[in-house]
């Protein structure tokens, strides 16, 4: 595994997923690309039912258009989430974010993609809206977080007590154009004991920043080279950080000892030398 930890690796995360053993990493957390763009509503509206041309995702990804057919999308996602099991150890489990959405009034709650799927839980991410305001629609504001668990999979001592609404509010001024926030991939992660988290959907590296601020191992898979690179600027540049507060940070003063153990101290340094200290 030491090849695969700590990188960011470029490439189609099936092709690359392939090549990991199985049973080696503990956690996934990942947000796959939606497939916005195949919409009956061309994309995101704006509140006079026209584009909203600046939403960022209305050119899809870099190297990856976000509009494939629908049924080739949940194959398609379905093989992601087999291949990721694969490679999860038996106490593992996947933190699977995706979005429903109503489609020509339809519902497409995902659950073709997790059909099957041992689906523990769905947790749901209570995010600020955007600004497509539309006069015949609510304002969206939440996506879904999939947990897709192993039989083995516990949480971390007292995690469950946050519950399955998380309010976490969205990142600015990242470039890429649907990142997740840092805090979202850092609940996931805090809540479990995982040591080595994957993502193979690592966009802007959001999962790999968050397993190493809870001082976890990751390994990244993106198409894009760009991407990559974002990512792999944005780890150093966390690296740097925690490396510097480390070094900066004081050496650990000895705690005083209690004064039980003082007096333990004593009288044994009494007892060698014959001497009662106390009656
Ligand atoms: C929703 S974004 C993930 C964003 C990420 N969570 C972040 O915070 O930056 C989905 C990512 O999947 C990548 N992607 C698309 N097709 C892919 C493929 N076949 N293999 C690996 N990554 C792919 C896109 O380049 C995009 O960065």
């Amino acid at each position: 595994m030491n090849h695969w930890l700590n990188q960011i690796l470029q490439g189609d995360c099936l092709t690359q997923l392939a090549r990991m053993p199985e049973a080696s990493v503990n956690l996934v957390v990942t947000s796959p690309p939606y497939n916005l763009l195949n919409s009956s509503g061309n994309g995101m509206k704006n509140g006079n039912g026209g584009k909203w041309s600046r939403a960022a995702l209305m050119q899809g990804y870099a190297g990856h258009s976000d509009a494939m057919p629908h049924d080739d999308y949940v194959e398609w996602q379905r093989e992601c989430l087999r291949e990721m099991l694969r490679v999860l150890t038996p106490d593992g489990a996947i933190f699977y974010n995706h979005k429903w959405r109503v489609q020509k009034g339809l519902l497409q709650d995902r659950a073709d993609i997790v059909e099957g799927f041992p689906v523990r839980q769905i947790i749901i991410w209570q995010r600020s809206g955007g600004f497509n305001h539309n006069p015949g629609y609510f304002l969206p504001t939440y996506e879904v977080i999939y947990l897709i668990a192993k039989p083995e999979f516990r949480l971390a001592s007292k995690a469950g007590g946050i519950g399955d609404v998380w309010r976490v509010r969205q990142d600015r001024g990242n470039p890429h154009p649907a990142p997740f926030p840092v805090e979202l991939a850092q609940r996931a992660i805090a809540a479990t004991t995982a040591e080595i988290v994957l993502d193979p959907f690592i966009g802007s590296g959001t999962t790999a920043v968050a397993a190493l601020l809870e001082g976890r191992q990751y390994v990244g898979i993106d198409l894009s080279e760009e991407y990559c690179r974002l990512a792999q600027e944005r780890v150093a540049r966390v690296e740097a950080k925690l490396d510097s507060s480390a070094l900066a940070k004081e050496p650990d003063e000895p705690a005083a000892p209690s004064a039980l153990e003082v007096r333990e101290m004593l009288i044994g340094t009494a007892e060698q030398w014959g001497v009662t200290v106390w009656p």
